[in-house]
């Protein structure tokens, strides 16, 4: 073994890698688990060897995400981290501690979830907010305001304050944003994010606050840091319920227990609850409920005594990688996906996961015939963690990403600036099949008859090239495909005429865009209503839209710049495709015309089923209340929209109202 000294040195100067990683560059290389076994190796180490200095070391501190570009803050009371276990046993040893150190007390804990996102301090001076401060090495962070105080249903001012208060929580971002983004990122090429809570740290240390702010982010309270004048608390369980009244989003669920046999079922309930939670949770954190026992603890350099943070093991599993297939996106990107032999992962079935791109594959060096560690990362999407080296077979070989493609018969470039390969032409058969179903899809023209085989075969028959090529289609000339006969012929023919009609939001997102999803898609058709008028937007009016950032208007403004598009905009205008917003509103619908917000968990629909119904009923969701909201459709935990809407006067829905109003 290398003697202590060494494997200390090695061990710090290795955290403090991935401390730069994980807080600075929110481009973390390990997961968390195996970044706290590294951190607890290297505290054993030092307690074995106190002798070796360790106020420098990393076990002793809380990280630091201060970046040189933002002003930096300090803190009026310290943010600090919490030592965390993984382990039952520990969490009772703690209670223990604290029954030794109180014997006479009947001590209470609240459970808390613990969320995984970034954490910040949010001050108010007289009930104003005057600042964002990111945690930076916990007595000083970065001024993070302008891309915070945007966030949805954080109060601007709040009544009855102190003359300074420190609230304290975590900004996150929902599940459905960070596909969203890693989406659009995927097709212009730039390096994914691992998972949303990477993703969240990066957008808040964005420089360009109309970038950060077409980020959709969201935030939770669960603490106060400073409050002058002072106690205007005596117990942890009091915060929650005045935070609420202030108007701030808060935890869903929160338990008081007695005692740490207590505290403890309550964990196990938070972990069946979790799922359902609308943020990312990794864990509970478990608190003394009493200010003064609190104070009495006190804490160590870098966390405080009375409180720990327990957290969950992410589910993993061993299993065969069949095969890398590479999956080619609407703008001709190329992602490389495993393919595994199904296996259970937190009550799904994994059979698929993402390589994300050439470069993740040769650092882990992933291959063919692997035997690989799957995780799901926050719960939902599976990542190959690594490979089991000890399974590897013998004649296993390194897997060369530009071979495959040229075995497959694809001509992909990989681009000079990112590590996406890519099919850069438009006339490239393949391409123009990827483009031709992301149009036809369900979340775009959702044209029936006209599947993968179908486009293949229209693309290979030199048919098609392009959408517009669709219009011009006829009957004879599909019933020339296989397996068509008259009916399916006349069927497709059909549909193809329905679609014209379809909203002009569908048609915006089946162009294909880089970087306009679904939801941008809408937001361009709630702000512009024709699509001349986005055609003809300078950049600076695309900007102007709620939820579009420079990147995206400037993709946009370059899309229909761009000859080719504007001549196979000329044609599809030709052959009669809806391009206006009034036209495709369902003018007979119950919601016709109507902007809906939905929030909260509804107590039997899901987000997606109620964005249908109202979208089948002719009206239109938007993601912020506003004057412009008809209704407000709230479920349980719906705290902030819930307020403003009762504070602008909108009418609020439950689901039973809601389902009366539609159906
Ligand atoms: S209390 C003095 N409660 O987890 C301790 N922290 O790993 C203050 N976190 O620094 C923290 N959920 O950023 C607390 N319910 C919760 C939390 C929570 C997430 C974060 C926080 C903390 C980190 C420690």
């Amino acid at each position: 073994m290398a003697a202590p000294d060494k494997a200390i040195a090695k061990l710090r100067a290795e955290i403090e890698k991935h401390d730069r990683l994980y807080y600075k560059s929110a481009q973390p290389v390990i997961d968390d688990q195996a970044y706290d076994r590294l951190k607890a190796e290297l505290a054993a180490l030092e307690a074995a060897h106190p002798s070796f200095e360790f106020e420098d070391s990393p076990t002793q501190s809380v990280g630091d995400d201060r970046l040189e570009s933002f002003e930096s803050y300090q803190h009026r009371l310290p943010m600090l981290s919490l030592d965390n276990t993984y382990s039952q046993e520990e969490l009772i040893e703690f209670g223990q501690r604290l029954e030794k150190r109180f014997p006479d007390q009947a001590l209470k804990y609240l459970v808390e979830p613990k969320i995984d996102g970034v954490a910040v301090s949010l001050t108010y001076e007289k009930g104003e907010f005057v600042r964002a401060v990111s945690r930076g090495n916990g007595t000083e962070g970065d001024d993070i305001s302008s891309n915070v105080r945007h966030i949805e249903g954080l109060p601007d001012c709040i009544a009855d304050a102190p003359d300074v208060l420190e609230v304290r929580g975590e900004i996150y971002m929902l599940h459905e944003e960070f596909e969203r983004i890693n989406v659009t990122r995927e097709a212009e090429s730039q390096a994914l994010y691992a998972n949303p809570r990477n993703l969240a740290a990066g957008t808040i240390k964005l420089l360009d606050p109309a970038e950060a702010r077409a980020r959709k982010l969201d935030i939770v309270l669960y603490g106060v840091g400073a409050c002058e004048p002072a106690r205007f608390f005596s117990h942890q369980a009091e915060i929650q319920e005045r935070l609420k009244a202030w108007g701030f989003p808060v935890l869903e669920k929160i338990w008081l227990t007695d005692g740490i046999e207590q505290a403890w079922s309550s964990i196990e309930e938070l972990d069946t609850l979790r799922q359902k939670f609308s943020y990312p949770t990794d864990g509970a954190v478990v608190k003394l409920d009493d200010f003064r026992l609190q104070e009495e603890a006190g804490f160590t350099s870098k966390a405080p005594r009375w409180a720990i943070a327990y957290k969950f093991e992410a589910e993993r599993a061993e299993t065969l990688l069949k095969e890398i297939s590479l999956q080619i996106g609407r703008t001709g990107v190329v992602t490389p996906v495993a393919i595994l032999e199904p296996v259970q992962l937190a009550g799904t079935t994994v059979s698929r996961a993402t390589l994300h791109n050439e470069d993740e594959i040769r650092r882990k060096d992933i291959r063919p015939g692997d035997t690989v560690l799957v995780q799901k990362a926050g719960e939902i999407i599976p990542q190959v963690l690594g490979v089991v080296k000890s399974k590897r077979p013998a004649d296993s070989q390194a897997f060369d990403f530009g071979q495959h493609l040229r075995d497959l018969g694809i001509v992909a470039e990989r681009d000079p600036d990112g590590a996406a390969w890519r099919i850069v032409s438009k006339d490239d058969p393949i391409r123009q099949q990827r483009a031709l179903q992301h149009f036809a899809s369900r979340a775009c023209m959702d044209i029936e008859n006209l599947g993968s085989a179908v486009v293949e075969q229209l693309v290979d028959r030199g048919l098609v090239k392009d959408i517009a090529d669709l219009y011009a289609l006829t009957k004879e000339q599909l019933l020339e495909l296989d397996k068509f006969a008259e009916k399916s012929a006349q069927n497709l023919v059909d549909a193809l005429e329905v679609s014209k009609q379809r909203a002009l939001w569908q048609l915006i997102h089946g162009l294909g865009i880089p970087h306009v999803g679904k939801q941008s898609a809408k937001d361009l058709e709630a702000h512009f209503v024709t699509l001349d008028h986005i055609a003809r937007a300078s950049e600076e009016d695309l900007e102007e839209v709620d939820g579009i950032g420079s990147i995206m208007a400037q993709s946009i403004h370059a899309w229909f710049s761009d000859g080719t598009n504007d001549s196979l905009i000329h044609r599809l205008r030709d052959f009669g495709l809806n391009f206006d917003a009034q036209r495709s509103a369902q003018s007979n619908g119950k919601l016709s015309g109507k902007i809906l917000v939905l929030t909260g968990t509804l107590p039997t629909l899901t987000r997606s089923e109620a964005t249908d119904l109202i979208e089948k009923a002719g009206g239109r969701t938007s993601s912020s209340v506003s004057k412009k909201t008809d209704y407000v459709v709230a479920g349980e935990a719906s705290g902030s929209k819930y307020a403003k809407a009762v504070k602008l006067g909108v009418a609020i829905l439950d689901e039973p109202a809601f389902l009366a109003l539609v159906q």
